[in-house]
């Protein structure tokens, strides 16, 4: 049996006293070595953030039998894979990965219906599928799922727990991770913890920030951000009487919720609600959940006098939960989902931290690109903002189910001469067609006059011009995907926009929906675009078309794997370059050299620029081998993949 001498005497005792008798010698072996190199970082963790805090010690023997018991439920096939991804770690790095997400719901009906589309979605090569929020949560506006009732019941329309588990096992079996939101920020004030806390239970008082009156959350809101200010001012909101559900009498106390009314921000202050939700997060694990996706990180610790945003202790709890998981479900990995200022991004970023992590800011400045025909932003993003820890990886999307907000750094603006505030306020009024020629059709979210916040909600589609009829529409969105693609990390589409699904105005008349833009870029299974994706008339089968294209490239390309980018000065600001070495499929040493123009006429590399390449190049995306002595001419809206050897580079 593995030593555990470095887990203290209690923690020690609480582990052996957790062993079911029916549990065999080498199973039980495999958790205490877990337990041994990784207990003693999550004390120390939990200690730094719980400081003496009498609860914690208790809270921690607690945490350490729940391991246990969640170890010894963890089902078979889901601990022979915890072992096999201790020993590939960085699996999630493959040029081969490719995600997809989409509303159960909305795309498939049902849990049910969602397995008829499988053979789809494998053809099209996912390797990663993120299916949003599908827990019980209130009826009528829910937050698209975002508040959630209970993280161990599905919601009943949509099929049950075992049918996800079900699910999960057949995904798997086809090579394609399940990716599922854990929505620990905060739960709906439906759950039974709150419903307890509207019944004046005192432990469940303590799960939330429930303050008397306004002397408290007054002082907070001096300083923190208003997320949702369609739905409430400031962060806070009366707190009900009663146990009844929403709407009770004011009793003249309030309750913290960053986002809509009825999404009650847990307090992590207090170590019981941490040891609480990491029982909800091993549950969902146990259900053969790959991969969580941490909702609003960047919320989860208040301090007062600052923002309530990324705080140091907002990284620590992320590491104790990142531990939890090493020790009780050591094959799930963490993605963040931190829509912050870069240089916050990448603080939440490590293998002990989140291994994955949402890229923003290469989101937003490609649909910066496209609309000042400027890459110079984007350029520089890639040069000074990609890299990762070695073990992580970047999500790469060209859009998600949320508005898209302008996330870039001031002062990386002003460095290029762009003023950041002025940028913001035209790419607000360019994407809602508020410009003159613009070919974008979005439609504003969270619209804040009081501030002049507004962020950008569409489909990839419909932003990229098809839906205006822009002649560049079809090439735009290619462009868009064809950069994810190449930047390295897991690209993730939302599934229909690879048939150029247009925005959904009617979503906004569903019940629920009116108060909430983002569900325009949230449209039903797209029947109809579907239908013609084979049709190379249309925009659905040209974008569908050239996607397959991408994509087929892409998985027989090495080099558009991890996270390796070294950028290439293309010198025209219109120009978006660089840099991808690797090792070309035959194992020889090479580049790919990605060039994209977001311009809307050709622009050319000059030759001077390639000198330091060789005279030819293989074009992997075109076929055949390209001639680069007399300089690269870039179609508009075009991108070029070309494969160098390594050696030839100057
Ligand atoms: C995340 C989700 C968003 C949701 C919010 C609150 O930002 O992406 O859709 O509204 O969290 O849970």
């Amino acid at each position: 049996m593995a030593a555990t001498t470095d887990v203290t005497g209690d923690l020690h005792d609480a582990i052996e006293a957790a062993r079911r008798p029916g549990t065999a010698d080498a199973d039980w072996a495999t958790f205490r070595r877990r337990a041994a190199r990784e207990l003693p970082r999550l004390e120390r963790l939990l200690r730094q953030v719980y400081g003496d805090d009498p609860r914690t010690g208790e809270q921690l023997a607690l945490l350490v039998a729940q391991l246990a018991a969640s170890w010894q439920d963890r089902p078979a096939d889901l601990r022979a894979l915890d072992a096999a991804r201790e020993a590939d770690p960085t699996w999630f790095t493959s040029h081969r990965m490719l995600g997809g997400v989409l509303y159960v719901d909305r795309y498939a009906g049902t849990l049910a219906g969602l397995r008829e589309h499988l053979p789809y979605l494998r053809e099209l090569g996912l390797t990663y599928l993120h299916l949003m929020p599908l827990f019980r949560a209130p009826e009528g506006n829910s937050d698209g799922g975002y508040a959630v009732s209970s993280y161990r019941e599905v919601d009943p329309a949509l099929g049950t727990m075992a049918e996800l588990a079900e699910l999960a096992a057949e995904l798997r079996a086809a090579g394609i991770a399940l990716v599922v939101d854990f929505i620990f920020n905060h739960t709906s004030d439906e759950h039974v913890w709150a419903q307890r806390a509207k019944a004046g239970d005192p432990e469940h008082l303590g799960y939330y920030h429930v303050f008397p009156d306004r002397t408290m959350p007054d002082a907070y809101e001096r300083t923190v951000r208003e997320i949702f200010p369609d739905d409430h001012p400031g962060a806070f909101v009366p707190f009900p009487d009663g146990p009844d559900g929403r709407g009770g009498t004011a009793t003249g106390r309030w309750v913290w919720a960053t986002f809509h009314r009825f999404q009650w921000d847990l307090d992590y202050a207090n170590p019981a609600v941490f040891r609480a939700m990491a029982g909800e997060m091993l549950f969902l694990a146990n259900q053969g959940v790959d991969l969580l996706r941490m909702d609003a990180v960047a919320f989860i610790w208040k301090r007062l006098g600052t923002a309530c945003e990324s705080l140091p202790e907002a990284h620590l709890l992320l590491q104790a939960f990142n531990a939890v998981c090493r020790i009780a479900a050591p094959a799930v990995l963490f993605k963040s989902e931190a829509i912050v200022h870069p240089d916050e991004v990448v603080q939440y970023v490590s293998p002990e931290e989140c291994q994955v992590s949402y890229n923003p800011l290469q989101m937003a400045l490609v649909w910066s690109s496209l609309a000042s025909r400027d890459g110079r932003l984007l350029q520089q993003a890639l040069a000074r903002r990609h890299a990762l820890p070695t073990g992580t990886s970047w999500v790469d999307y060209v859009r998600s189910h949320d508005d898209i907000g302008w996330t870039f750094s001031d002062e990386d603006a002003a460095e290029l001469g762009i003023d950041a505030s002025a940028h913001r306020q035209f790419l607000n009024r360019f994407y809602v067609d508020r410009f003159p020629g613009s070919f974008a059709r979005g439609v504003p979210f969270q619209d804040n006059p009081r501030t002049g916040d507004c962020r950008i909600a569409g489909t990839t589609a419909s932003l990229a011009g098809i839906e205006a009829g822009d002649a560049g529409g079809v090439d735009r969105v290619l462009l868009a995907h064809a950069v994810t693609l190449s930047t390295g990390g897991i690209p993730l589409l939302y599934l229909g926009d690879e048939v150029a699904q247009l925005n959904d105005h009617a979503a906004l008349a569903e019940p629920g929906h009116a108060e909430d833009t983002r569900w325009v870029n949230r449209p039903r299974y797209p029947a109809a675009a579907y239908a013609r994706r084979e049709d190379l008339t249309t925009p659905s089968g040209q974008v569908f078309a050239g996607l397959r294209h991408l994509l087929a490239v892409r998985r027989a390309t090495p080099e558009l794997g991890g996270n390796a980018l070294v950028p290439f000065d293309a010198h025209d600001p219109a120009l978006v370059a660089y840099q991808r070495p690797g090792r070309a499929p035959d194992g020889t040493a090479t580049t790919v050299l990605v060039v994209v123009n977001v311009a809307d006429e050709p622009r050319t590399v000059d030759a001077l620029t390639l000198s330091g390449l060789p005279p030819w190049a293989e074009d992997l995306l075109d076929g055949g081998v390209r001639p680069l002595g007399g300089g690269l001419v870039v179609p508009a809206h075009g991108v070029v993949w070309l494969r160098v050897a390594h050696d030839c580079l100057g």
